[in-house]
């Protein structure tokens, strides 16, 4: 099958993980279970999970130039993601995210950006070159914000479909970013900070869902976890429940609900195939441990939407 190429500008990180059975509360120290160091980053987990579903993907960031830098390149191109505009930074360290994960599989992230805050126009630059015949870029905010909407005027000005995963909020966004979003994909607690009012089901989904159309975003896609997606389009509102998994730990899930969301609209699929394949490539993250060790390839993801019905 041809496939549009998917474009993924931000982080790249490297998690630093420890397991624990519960979080600890201020001031508190706990025995945890184990430690380990994954690939992670909000960008580069949107990219990995769009390269594993089989569609040509490019991601468009910064590492250090350190041992992390080199594995999260290794890691990114082991997935398939072509690396090429991936700028090797000499004078700053490669991004970190300090991780713990509790037996209810809740998590706390920490990040440090580390080279990740250098990103600026220079690649932006970069990304211009890769936009042509794209089908969508994939933005989130761990790199700054300025650069972001970049990025967001770049692909607007091609033609290209933005998709806004607005992770983690740290400022009000600027209101003329809204308007070059095509679809912006918050969670539960991301799109309480973007609306001020608490979304917890989908009556209260449809109503932030309503402002932020409003304010200029086409189609918005509310990630409510365990319970599923909603989505408003210009036409359209519905719900997507969650298929039911055994979670073990919930990181990157929302990364894989991006990369999902994506792969599919590359491949063609309508807004309503592409939030399922969100919903989907969330669940099944969320069944392994880590973030980008995490994501599933194309066989396990197609078994498991024919699984739950969905083929
Ligand atoms: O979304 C999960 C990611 O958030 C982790 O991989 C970590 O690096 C942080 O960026």
């Amino acid at each position: 099958m041809h496939h549009q190429h998917v474009i993924v500008f931000g982080s790249i990180n490297m998690d630093l993980v420890t397991k624990t059975n519960r979080l600890p509360i201020p001031g508190e120290t706990l025995l945890g279970q184990s430690f380990s160091t994954v690939p992670g980053g909000k960008g580069a987990n949107q990219a990995v999970a769009v390269a594993r579903l089989g569609v040509p993907t490019t991601m468009v960031g910064r590492v250090g130039k350190d041992s992390f830098g080199e594995q999260l390149l290794t890691s990114l191109q082991s997935a398939g993601v072509c690396t090429k505009d991936v700028f090797l930074d000499e004078s700053h360290s490669s991004g970190i995210a300090v991780i713990t994960v509790d037996d209810q599989s809740e998590n706390q992230i920490i990040v440090i950006p580390g080279v990740n805050g250098q990103v600026n126009e220079e690649d932006v630059e970069r990304l211009t070159h890769q936009l042509s015949g794209a089908s969508a870029l994939l933005l989130q905010f761990e790199v700054p914000i300025a650069a972001v909407q970049l990025a967001a005027q770049a692909a607007r000005k091609t033609g290209v479909r933005v998709i806004l995963d607005p992770a983690p909020i740290t400022c009000e966004l600027p209101i003329e970013l809204y308007s070059l979003v095509d679809i912006i994909t918050p969670n539960a607690i991301e799109v309480e900070q973007l609306v001020g009012f608490r979304v917890e089901d989908p009556e209260t989904a449809a109503q932030a869902a309503h402002l932020l159309r409003q304010r200029g975003v086409n189609t918005v896609v509310i990630k409510l976890g365990a319970q599923g997606a909603f989505c408003a389009t210009i036409d359209d509102t519905f719900f997507i429940p969650a298929i039911a998994v055994d979670a073990v730990d919930t990181v990157a899930a929302g990364d894989a609900f991006n990369g999902g969301l994506a792969a599919a609209l590359a491949e063609g699929l309508s807004i309503r195939q592409a939030v399922v394949w969100g919903a989907a490539a969330g669940a099944l993250t969320a069944t392994k441990p880590g973030a980008q060790s995490s994501l599933p390839n194309r066989a396990i993801f197609d078994t498991f939407l024919c699984k739950n019905g969905y083929s």
